[in-house]
Parts: C-alpha cells; sequence; structure tokens
C-alpha cells in the first residue's frame, strides 16, 4: 500500500491537490480553509509536505514561514501546522517523514522552529525530538474608568470589513519589540476564525483590535496599526465596569503598563525544535497557525 503513495510539496497552483488538502483539514483539524482561500487573502508562504494516495491526502504537514521581529530584529521562524495523518494509517512513521522534509526544505531560511500540539500529539512530538516549552500571557489589573463612544464592531464575513482588516495588518508596526510576527494574511485567517466576532475598529485611534471577555477577564489578542497605542489610550474606548483583570496574548511592552505580571498560559502546548530566539515567549496570538 505504502509504495502507492507520493510525495507532493509546493502544490497551490493545482486546484485539486488545493481541494484534497482542504479536504484532508476538514477531516484531521474540523478546520474549513476555504473561507480563508475564497477571501483571496490565502498565504503561499503556507507550504504543504503530502503524501497523496491517487487524488487524496493520507498524510500531511505544513510548515509557515513568518516574518518575526525578535528584540527589536529581522528574524524568520517556521511553524509546522497541519499535521495530520488519517487514522487507518498512523503509527507507520508518515508524520515524522513529512516533518523531516519540511524542516529539511526550511533548513537555513530561519531562526527557529515552533508548533502548537493538539494534547493527543504531545507524545509524537516528543519522539520527533521537539521541546516543550512554557507559554505566557501578560496580565495587568482593569482600571476603573468609564467607556467613552467610538468603538465600531467589524465583520470579518463581509469582504469591505475583510479587506479593511488586512489593510490595517499590512500597515501595522510591531505589537513589542521583544516578540512580533508580521504576516497580514495570517491575522485575516484568525479574523475568518476563533477572532470572528471579536474584531473591532476604534476610528479615533486608527486601530483595529481583537479581544473577548468572560467573567472579569479581558482578553485582548492582537492591537493592529501603524502605531500602537498605549493602554490608557485604547481602554477608555472598550471599558467595561465588569472588568478587574486584562490578559494580553503578545508581550505588552509597548502599552505603557504599571505593574504587569507574566503568567504561565497552558493548553496550547508549544514545542520547539533545537534554539528558539524568545526566551519564555508570549506567543503572539496572531501568530498561531
Ligand atoms: C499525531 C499524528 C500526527 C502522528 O502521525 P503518525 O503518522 O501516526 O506519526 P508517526 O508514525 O510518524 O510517528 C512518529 C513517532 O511518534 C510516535 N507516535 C505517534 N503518535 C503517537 C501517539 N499518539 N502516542 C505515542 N507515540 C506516538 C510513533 O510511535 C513514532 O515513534 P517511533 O519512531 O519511535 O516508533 C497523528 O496521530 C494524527 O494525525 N493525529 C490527529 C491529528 C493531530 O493531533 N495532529 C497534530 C496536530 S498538532
Amino acid at each position: 500500500m505504502d509504495g502507492e503513495l507520493t510525495l507532493r510539496a509546493h502544490y497551490w497552483d493545482d486546484a485539486k491537490a488545493l481541494a484534497a488538502f482542504m479536504d484532508f483539514i476538514r477531516k484531521i483539524h474540523s478546520i474549513d480553509f476555504s473561507s480563508w482561500e475564497s477571501s483571496g487573502y490565502w498565504d503561499d508562504a503556507y507550504t504543504p509536505f503530502s503524501f497523496f494516495e491517487g487524488d487524496s491526502i493520507v498524510s500531511s504537514v505544513c510548515i509557515y514561514m513568518l516574518d518575526a521581529i525578535v528584540d527589536g530584529e529581522s528574524r524568520r521562524l517556521a511553524q509546522l501546522s497541519g499535521v495530520g495523518t488519517l487514522e487507518n494509517r498512523r503509527r507507520k512513521g508518515f508524520s515524522r517523514r513529512l516533518t523531516e522534509f519540511g524542516l529539511e526544505w526550511a533548513e537555513g531560511k530561519h531562526d527557529g522552529v515552533f508548533l502548537f500540539a493538539d494534547a493527543g500529539a504531545v507524545p509524537f512530538y516528543h519522539r520527533c525530538g521537539f521541546t516543550p516549552m512554557i507559554e505566557h500571557v501578560e496580565t495587568v489589573a482593569a482600571p476603573s474608568i468609564a467607556q467613552r463612544p467610538g468603538i465600531v464592531k467589524l465583520d470579518p464575513g463581509r469582504p469591505r470589513d475583510l479587506d479593511k482588516i488586512y489593510e490595517y495588518a499590512e500597515r501595522r508596526t510591531p505589537i513589542s519589540h521583544r516578540f512580533s510576527v508580521m504576516n497580514p494574511k495570517l491575522v485575516v485567517f484568525h479574523a475568518l476564525h476563533r477572532l470572528r466576532d471579536h474584531a473591532y475598529e476604534i476610528p479615533d485611534l486608527e486601530t483595529i483590535i481583537f479581544f473577548e471577555r468572560s467573567l472579569g477577564r479581558l482578553t485582548v489578542f492582537d492591537i493592529v496599526g501603524e502605531r500602537v497605542p498605549q493602554l490608557a489610550e485604547f481602554y477608555p474606548y472598550i471599558a467595561d465596569a465588569g472588568d478587574k483583570v486584562i490578559g494580553f496574548h503578545f508581550h505588552a511592552d509597548k502599552l505603557g503598563l504599571d505593574d504587569s505580571k507574566v503568567v504561565p498560559l497552558f493548553g496550547n502546548n508549544p514545542f520547539v525544535k533545537g534554539a528558539f530566539p524568545v526566551d519564555d515567549p508570549v506567543f503572539p496570538f496572531t501568530s498561531k497557525a
């Protein structure tokens, strides 16, 4: 059976193979990539390495090359993503081989490799020589102030709002001097999926902010604009009397915070391979593929 498999990479220009990939990701990860693709913001930097059997995929790995800023310097990072093997073909070494192919291709093109593992895949990454990391978030007590008007909810399902998010992301300034990722099309992906209902524009500040709140905790996922506004500038637009704590899913060094805390975040299972250029990272939420 395994002899009939064909290794294919870099095949986004083949519509049939792209459709097989979408189908595979839907089966393995229950994620529908088609809205990202049909929105026109699909990112070719998301590079597939797949074993095909006929027209369908048995096992696949993607390497997403990301432009990053680390301690103020430009860096390239390689994120492993979309890793999976059909259930009845597991434990035959397919994911390991594809991971090796992908990382060989990426060799010399990056300054660090990282990924986020589903809980069930943690033993696989250990077996393949990846090292677990502790992820962090930065938190601060919420100021007690009244909300001021001037925030506009965006609907990423509307092309006009999605284009706006992309334009802001393309012109954005790094969210942090310490660790930022600068892929505008990946911001669009998040806007279409997990952050679909959490996108807001503050026109006065020329900023887009992704946030949600639950049980007294305000979680800020990203702040996108040509300038990064300080907490004292943007919080009044999103303030709520029930907020107790604000958590930032990125290094918040540009927000002018007093007394912030960096606390471990569990559940996303980050792993790295070899040296990684950021110690104790707060992985930007919108860097996750
Ligand atoms: C995790 C997954 C990708 C592994 O794919 P696979 O093709 O079965 O992996 P391989 O056969 O290449 O395994 C490589 C090594 O990891 C080990 N391994 C794989 N899955 C394992 C598991 N669930 N528990 C323990 N070890 C595991 C294999 O035994 C092998 O070890 P060895 O080389 O020392 O013998 C696959 O189980 C899968 O698709 N899971 C569902 C989707 C998923 O979680 N994807 C990862 C998202 S981050």
